[in-house]
This record gives structure tokens, sequence and C-alpha cells, in this order.
């Protein structure tokens, strides 16, 4: 399990907590649902964004610490369980559903497959499932990657997240991590990482997604801010977002 999803969640949870009140208005109008799940929902930034405009949310994730965060910020807002986007049952359905900021990178194609499988059981007819998954091509050069800084209260924290190695033809990249505390109790605390996450090229992701009990609708570019144009499922960026349905 990843070091910063675990023993370091307060961590990630403050360096990925920008604002999304753009984006979450825009996924609500694209999903028009009342009830919306995230798999993979983290510290439930977003289930708190969609909370407030309205949707009644439920979120899940792996990690027991993701879990707490989340429920800590939802309160009553909102219902959060620990389970594995790979096999699971929550024994009802959704309107809607969303998975942002590359989730589904973590998981390989199998599980993919198996994630899909799962959630589409969640969701009744024609409900869209929004999923935010960048697309590469076989010639491309690694991302420059991205960096930011982010504080909350004390602790204010600078991020360098870039591709160290894109392997498209085995459809894997290598992602580093570095978040170093500038400031608050933990400062001068540096939390590196190295992840391993599946590489997708248009061709691919097309290919598991009509594997799958989805369709896709449409592709959208979740890179330019404040507008989320449609682009050609041949579109590539670390940002695509991709409206699915049964
Ligand atoms: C990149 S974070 C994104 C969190 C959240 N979706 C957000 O937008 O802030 C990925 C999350 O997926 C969770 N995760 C990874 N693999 C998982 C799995 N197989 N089942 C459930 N959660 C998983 C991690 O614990 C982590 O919280």
């Amino acid at each position: 399990m990843t070091r910063l999803y675990e023993d370091d969640a307060e961590l990630y949870d403050i360096a990925f907590d920008w604002d999304i009140s753009a984006e979450a208005d825009w996924l609500v109008e694209r999903l028009q649902a009342t009830t919306v799940l995230e798999p993979g929902c983290g510290g439930g930034r977003m289930l708190e964004a969609l909370a407030d405009r309205g949707c009644q949310v439920v979120g899940f994730d792996r990690s027991p610490r993701m879990v707490e965060i989340s429920r800590r910020r939802l309160g009553a807002r909102g219902e959060v369980f620990e389970a594995d986007m790979t096999h699971f049952d929550l024994g009802r359905t959704f309107d809607g559903a969303v998975c942002p900021i590359n989730t589904l990178l973590h998981l390989s194609p199998a599980e993919l497959g198996r994630h899909l499988h799962w959630t589409a059981r969640h969701l009744e007819r024609r409900a869209r499932y929004l999923v935010q998954v960048g697309l590469v091509v076989a010639d491309q050069e690694p991302f420059a990657g991205s960096h930011w800084e982010a504080s909350r209260g004390e602790t204010s924290v600078k991020v360098d997240w870039v591709d160290e190695e894109l392997d498209v033809v085995q459809g894997v990249s290598r992602q580093r991590s570095r978040i170093e505390v500038l400031a608050g109790p933990r400062a001068g605390e540096i939390v590196e990482e190295v992840h391993v996450m599946t590489a997708w090229t248009p061709a691919t992701w097309t290919g598991a997604i009509e594997a799958s009990p989805f369709e896709l609708v449409a592709t959208y570019d979740g890179g330019t801010s404040g507008e989320w144009p449609r682009v050609d499922s041949t579109a590539t960026g670390g940002l695509l977002w991709h409206e699915l349905a049964l």
C-alpha cells in the first residue's frame, strides 16, 4: 500500500486540497444524479464538493486512514466505507459515479476490468460514470511533471510529482512524488515515493472500455482551467475526463 495514502494520508490531503468548485459544478451538470458513488475517494474532497451541491454521496477507499479523513470531513453529509475498488458490494445502486485525478491508473488492466464490472452493478440504467484518466502515446516523452505548494493551518508543503519512466509498450509508468514539509509540526520532513501506475493509450483505453459493461460516450479535456471542452477519443493528456454510460 502506498505510504502517501496510509501513514502520510494527512499530507496527501493537504497537498491535493486545491479549489475544485468549478470542476464539481461541471461534474454535477454532466452527472444529473441525486445519488453519487466515488470509488477510491481518498480524503473526500470531491465527496464534500458534490455534497455541497446537493448530491447524496457515498465513497469508499482501501486505506483506513483515508476513510477516517473522509468521515471527519463529511460528518453527516455522506457515507464512507473501507472497500477495494476491484471487488465491492455495497448492496445498493446509484444514479451516477465519479473517479477523479487518475485514481484508476493504480489498477492493472485486469483490475480495471473487475472494477468496471463491480461499478456497473452499482449503477442504475443510463447512469454516468465520469472517470479522469490520462492517456499517452507510444513516442511520447514522460510528462515534465507538476510542482506546487499548498497549506492548511500551520502546515505548508511543497509537492513535486514527476513521471520518471514511461513504457507505453508494457503499459506501465513510474511516477515519483516528493512532498517536502516547509512549515508546521513536521517541518523539514520529506516524504518521497515511487508509484507504479498503468499507462493507457487511447487505443488500449478504448479497448478496455469496450470489453466492459460501459460504453465511452465522450471525452473532455480537464486540463484547461475553467473549461472542459469535448475532445476526440484519440486525444492524449494527463487530465482527460471520460464519460462512461451503461
Ligand atoms: C490519487 S488518490 C485520489 C483520491 C480521491 N479520488 C481524490 O480525488 O482526491 C487515489 C486513492 O485511491 C485509493 N486506492 C488505490 N487503490 C485502491 C483500491 N484497489 N481500492 C480502493 N481504493 C484504492 C488510495 O488509497 C487513494 O486514496
